[in-house]
């Protein structure tokens, strides 16, 4: 539950080499879906490697809520005692997903076709943030939303009491949209249908498969199509939860800005639907290399080594790629600051409503540390200072979004002047070893 403490402000200076190895947290989307899943099962889904950031921790308390029994056996070692699919009991009080616009969203999805009531809500950040996208598709299937206006939280859903499947195309590339729908679609009759113009992260059609739902995924002129049988019984897992690309992401991106350095990110997963930041930075000329790559759980994994590249430039970056790395756009725009040449991003209005509008967040960062920064609806550019030319010695505006603050940390380890934000507190949310881990491997970071 970030962002309902006291600010705290951080500040990040300029460091010597990063040199180590970076054992970042688990997956925060297979983390979310481990917890809802073990809900929906029949039985006990133990799970190890959980992210115990405050997302994840608020998602599992409100599994508890909808009467499963989530238990934390310590080190990252958790279990879920389903209630099976349609099993969810009425919540007493008012669900708080805190920051967690995936929390929300998917327990949306996995609540709607019971027949029972929930509210929701979040902190100032999620309860800003557009619910529409999911409560249009969720009332096909015959639930009710009643929320604030702009379809915002805090917000109550009554439950389809007899729920049809649907068919829907997302209009918006969203996982979450996307998830939202199979979740609800596993408590109504027959074949749910979900195609997507362009694949996004495909977490919870591999896991669904995994708990041993009937689910199929077709590409058709349309789309990727999946297409879900309703009313199985899921079955308890075991789950390794993999490392998360996207908090590997940061001590990579500081790795290859800071003078002399040279990371070991161990065991990541480089699932197509994700690691499209890792290519861009390829791209871009960063020494990165996947060095021991290997299947593991049918997705490929690699341990990710990183050196300061001082020889970066600029790129286009395609839009295709937006949804693989859709989180990371503030962290690359950070990097590119210290490449040469201009980075040309596109195809990314969906950054306007994540925890914060990242570009805009981004943006007034960057430029009062002195790089230039253009903007519009759906793209932003990034001109590059090179390796030594960022300025720095700014106080940025984290705006209650992890990412955000973490990216402006990295950016400080290079820049000339320290780099501050006004709040470090969200990055709990999603990396709460961040500070200790990049201290580890050398980076000057304090808080007030
Ligand atoms: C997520 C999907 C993405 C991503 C978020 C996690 C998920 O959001 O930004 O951090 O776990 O499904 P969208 O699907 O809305 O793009």
């Amino acid at each position: 539950m970030s962002g309902h403490g006291t600010p705290i402000p951080m500040t990040s200076s300029k460091c010597g080499p990063l040199i180590g190895e970076a054992h970042v947290p688990g997956d925060k989307s297979i983390s979310h879906r481990s917890l809802i899943l073990g809900a929906m099962a029949v039985g006990e889904t133990k799970i190890s490697g959980l992210l115990e950031g405050d997302d994840v921790l608020d998602t599992g308390r409100a599994m508890q809520a909808f009467g499963a029994d989530v238990i934390n056996h310590g080190g990252g070692n958790w279990s879920v005692h389903g209630v099976g699919v349609g099993g969810f009991m009425e919540p007493e009080g008012v669900i708080d997903c805190g920051n967690s616009g995936t929390g929300v969203r998917l327990i949306m999805g996995a609540m709607a076709t019971c027949d029972i009531t929930a509210t929701f809500t979040g902190d100032a950040s999620l309860n800003g943030r557009p619910m529409a996208r999911v409560t249009d598709p969720l009332a096909l299937f015959g639930t009710q939303a009643y929320g604030r206006k702009g379809g915002r939280l805090p917000m109550t859903l009554v439950g389809a009491a007899t729920p049809i499947p649907v068919e829907y195309a997302t209009p918006v590339p969203s996982a979450q949209v996307k998830s939202a729908v199979l979740l609800a679609g596993l408590n109504a009759p027959g074949e749910t249908i979900v195609i997507e113009k362009e694949a996004t992260r495909d977490h919870s059609e591999r896991m669904l498969a995994g708990f041993g739902a009937d689910i199929k995924v077709e590409q058709t002129n349309e789309g990727r199509k999946i297409t879900l049988q309703g009313r199985p019984e899921l079955k308890p897992q075991t789950i390794q939860v993999p490392r998360d690309p996207s908090s590997a992401a940061f001590p990579v991106c500081a790795a290859l800005i800071v003078e002399g350095s040279d990371v070991l990110v161990p065991n990541i997963g480089l699932n197509p639907t994700r690691a499209g930041l890792f290519e861009t930075l390829r791209d871009m000329g960063a020494n990165l290399e996947y060095e021991n790559l290997r299947e593991e759980g049918g997705e490929p994994v690699a341990d990710l080594r990183a050196k300061y590249s001082p020889d970066m430039k600029g790129i286009d970056v395609p839009p295709h790629r937006a949804a693989s790395m859709i989180d990371e756009y503030p962290v690359l725009s950070v990097v590119a600051s210290f490449a040469t040449g201009t980075t040309m991003m596109t195809g990314v209005k969906e950054l306007r409503v994540k925890e914060s509008d990242r570009i805009a967040a981004m943006a007034d960062g960057l430029r009062a540390c002195g790089v230039t920064v253009e903007d519009g609806p759906d793209w932003w550019s990034v001109e590059g200072q090179g390796p030594q030319g960022v300025k720095g010695g700014a106080t940025c505006a984290s705006h209650l979004d992890h990412r955000i603050a973490m990216s402006f940390m990295v950016c400080g380890m290079a820049t000339q002047n320290p780099v501050s934000v006004d709040d470090g507190t969200p990055i709990t949310t999603s990396f709460p070893i961040f500070e200790g881990l990049m201290g580890d491997l050398g980076a000057k970071l304090s808080k007030e």
